[in-house]
């Protein structure tokens, strides 16, 4: 760890709990801005403790260690949402700076008490309810028709905690208390990704659509193609009426369901940059991670308009090859203009190890591009 004095006097040091990918990124537009980036870290080996000097290893329910670390810094952010709740609020009732705060995060890191403050804002969401019981589940399916969702409300990400609902015999297989909500019938998935800094300032990225497959994330396409400017531009309102209200600092990724006809309605939250915001890093004047490190410092938030007419960003998934290299030099040979983001992650099945972002014009080329690279890396084609 590198002492405030070996730094030059005025620079900006930012802490994040939390060394995955997300932290590895923010640190690329640190480093870019002379902010210093410190990561707490579980492992030497994950994905930003291989990239950040400053890396201190050591579990987030350790409240001494996680301080101490805090003490060296000039504010706190997150990687991820399974940041103890006791460890935000020991931070802050020790005098740290965290953002996004430990009363906003809640609402990220618990999907029932989302739905409940949303409800407040009368926020457009699908029918929901937090059922402890199987008899009270057996209610709430009576207002609405089968097949349901049940969530379980804390810990969940890329599907795993969400399970579809066919009959009431499978109330019987759930651990309570779980969030029960009505299966949506959407077109598409919509993401609204905004930026609020304490100052009150606020950015609205263009609203993007996130193709879907198994529950993950596959393609992100910005602008989302064809949604009307109207419902856009309500869909960028919302988000930023839902950054105020929350009163988040940084990203916050508003994941909406498109019906079609009706509103627009919220599926989740999360407070830190957003996979559905990586196309930033290529297609926008500002990247997520930057505006993200702007607004924790209270620094004036920079532009989020686009720098192309259309940008695909495509995850790479781990499949059954367990080194990346060989794909990546077909890849990088055969399409000058990938611009490739891997995160130093081992390979795993259905894991994201990456992803890859190409800026242009036409949008079903651009997409053909991105699932012909994507696809490779992931050794589902090999020509
Ligand atoms: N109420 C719902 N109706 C229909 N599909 C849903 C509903 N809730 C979630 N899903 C589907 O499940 C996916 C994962 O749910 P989500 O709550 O976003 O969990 P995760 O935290 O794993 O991202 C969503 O992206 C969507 O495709
Ligand atoms: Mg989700």
């Amino acid at each position: 760890m590198h002492p405030r004095t070996e730094l030059p006097a005025g620079t900006l040091v930012v802490g994040v709990l939390g060394a995955g990918q997300l932290a590895r990124m923010m640190a690329e537009a640190a480093s870019a801005l002379g902010i210093q980036l410190r990561v707490f870290a579980q492992s030497t080996s994950d994905s930003a403790a291989l990239v950040v000097a400053d890396t201190t290893v050591g579990e987030l329910t350790d409240l001494a260690a996680v301080f101490k670390f805090a003490q060296t810094v000039d504010v706190i952010t997150l990687d991820h949402e399974l940041v103890p709740a006791e460890t935000l609020a020991h931070l802050t009732a020790n005098g740290i700076i965290v953002f996004p705060t430990s009363a906003a995060m809640e609402f990220a890191a618990d999907k029932a008490a989302m739905r409940a403050r949303l409800s407040q804002i009368s926020a457009p969401m699908p029918k929901w309810s937090l059922v402890s019981n199987s008899a009270a589940a057996a209610e709430f399916a009576a207002s609405v028709s089968f097949p349901l969702i049940a969530k379980s409300p804390r810990g969940g990400y890329d599907g795993r905690g969400v399970w579809v609902i066919h009959d009431a015999h499978e109330f019987s297989d759930l651990t309570y208390p779980v969030l029960l909500e009505e299966k949506v019938q959407f077109q598409r998935e919509l993401s609204a990704l905004v930026v609020r800094s304490p100052h009150n300032q606020a950015v609205a990225y263009p609203i993007v659509e996130t193709a879907q497959q198994d529950g993950i994330c596959t393609q992100v396409l910005a602008p989302a193609p064809n949604l009307p400017t109207d419902r856009a531009a309500q869909a960028q309102q919302l988000a930023l009426q839902i950054a105020a209200e929350l009163d988040v600092i940084g990203v916050l990724a508003v994941e909406l369901f498109d019906t079609g006809s009706g509103a627009l309605l919220v599926n989740e939250l999360a407070m830190r940059p957003h996979n559905s915001g990586h196309w930033t890093q290529d297609g926008a004047i500002t990247s997520q991670f930057e505006n993200h490190l702007r607004a924790v410092l209270d620094l004036p938030l920079g532009s989020p308009t686009m720098t192309a007419p259309a940008v695909v960003m495509g995850n790479i998934l781990g499949g059954s090859h367990p080194d990346l290299h060989r794909g990546l030099l077909h890849c990088l040979a055969r399409d000058p203009e990938l611009k490739v983001h891997l995160y130093g992650k081992q390979v795993k099945p259905n894991r994201k190890v990456g992803h890859i972002n190409l800026v242009g014009t036409d949008l079903a080329d651009l997409r053909d591009r991105i699932a012909h690279a994507t696809d490779f890396l992931a050794g589902k084609i090999d020509e």
